[in-house]
């Protein structure tokens, strides 16, 4: 393998692109701004224009609930990438590159991550795009051993999907992607917003009302935020008070659902795993992984051990780093072919 070994993950909010050697070069919103036909703006310059763009502007998320439903879009985002990264990272021509796929997926759905990368401006051989099931890389990432039999379950709960998996010698036992995940909270708190405040917010704000409030038990201290928006009756711009307690109620029966999910997996996990599991406990990934007291919550509910992982949002992106880096683990890295046989 050359140096110039690229790994990504395409997440349902952001693109996250790791170098061989090198560590995370691009970590930004999964975004692309369209006009009239070109490229304006990609990752987190496109988002700023998110929701604020002229009629002729198509600023679109690509990605949703994990798998690439506007190819066109993605390509154009990722060629777009690869131009801007090329300036310090050197030209992608002729690179290598390895993507996670997310389990749960259909064969044509799992064919469109290798497609893109083939039909990228990088233009790999067929044989030097490989990928990773997603939960895999995501364990390894946050630090796990996953090639013994040693059972762990590791939980990544991103923007629009919760990956639940259950792993044993370096395959999944048993898996579900379900489609809850901080999206979801987001317009639970649009809703709930709209009910109480007779407040129209953005889901800009409702993110960042959720960054500052969110909380997976009723908060000890209730912490407040001014937001904007436009009134439900007049139409015009006005503003509201929000508190974390209102946060909490909002979402908390989405919280549950997740809880729910991760329960139902483990009511489906082989005796001996199970027993191992209860040893080492659950591991939360993923952006949606940092609601303040979510460790807290499932705690609660499963009675195990909950551990929330260093740099929850990258963990997936990391783990196929060290997949690309440490030759224990070139079993792991699948053709077309191996991945849609199951791996
Ligand atoms: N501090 C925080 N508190 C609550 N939610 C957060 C926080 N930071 C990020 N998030 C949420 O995490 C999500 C993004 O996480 P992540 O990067 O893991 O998603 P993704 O990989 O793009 O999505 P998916 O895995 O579903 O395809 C967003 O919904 C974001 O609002
Ligand atoms: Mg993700």
């Amino acid at each position: 393998m050359s140096s110039k070994v690229f790994a990504i993950d395409f997440g349902t909010s952001m693109i996250k692109i790791y170098k061989k050697n090198e560590g995370v070069i691009f970590d930004e919103k999964n975004v692309v701004a369209i006009c009239d036909g070109a490229v304006k703006a990609i990752g987190d310059e496109a988002f700023e224009m998110y929701g604020r763009t002229p009629d002729n502007f198509e600023v679109t998320f690509p990605v949703k609930y994990g798998v690439v439903a506007d190819f066109a879009n993605m390509l154009a985002l990722l060629n777009s990438a690869f131009a801007v990264l090329s300036d310090k990272h050197g030209k992608f021509a002729g690179a290598e590159f390895i993507v996670a796929i997310p389990s749960d997926i259909s064969e044509v759905e799992c064919r469109a991550f290798y497609d893109l990368l083939w039909s990228s401006s990088a233009k790999p051989k067929k044989d030097k795009v490989r990928a990773v099931h997603k939960p895999v890389a995501n364990a390894i990432g946050a630090g796990l051993e996953v090639m013994t039999a040693n059972g762990i379950m590791v939980v990544d709960i991103g923007a629009e999907t919760t990956e639940i998996a259950v792993m044993a010698l370096g395959g999944i036992v048993n898996s579900k992607k379900v489609n809850i995940g901080g999206n979801r909270l987001d317009e639970t708190i649009i809703n709930s917003v709209k009910k109480r405040y007779n407040l129209i917010i953005g889901s800009k704000t409702a993110e960042l009302i959720k960054k500052e409030l969110s909380c997976a038990l009723p908060p000890k201290e209730v912490k407040t935020l001014r937001v904007y928006g436009r009134d439900v009756m007049t139409g015009l711009p006005t503003e509201a008070e929000i508190d974390s307690a209102f946060v909490y109620e909002s979402i908390e029966e989405q919280l549950h659902s997740i809880v729910d999910a991760v329960k139902m997996i483990l009511e489906k996990t082989p005796p001996e795993i199970a027993s191992d599991i209860l040893d080492t406990g659950i591991y939360l990934t993923g952006g949606s992984a940092n609601i303040k007291d979510l460790d807290k919550l499932f705690a609660q509910e499963t009675e195990l051990e909950i551990h929330i992982c260093e740099n929850s949002a990258n963990t997936v992106v990391i783990g196929l780093g060290k997949i690309l880096e440490n030759g224990k683990y070139s079993d792991l890295r699948l053709t077309l072919d191996k991945m849609a046989n199951g791996g």
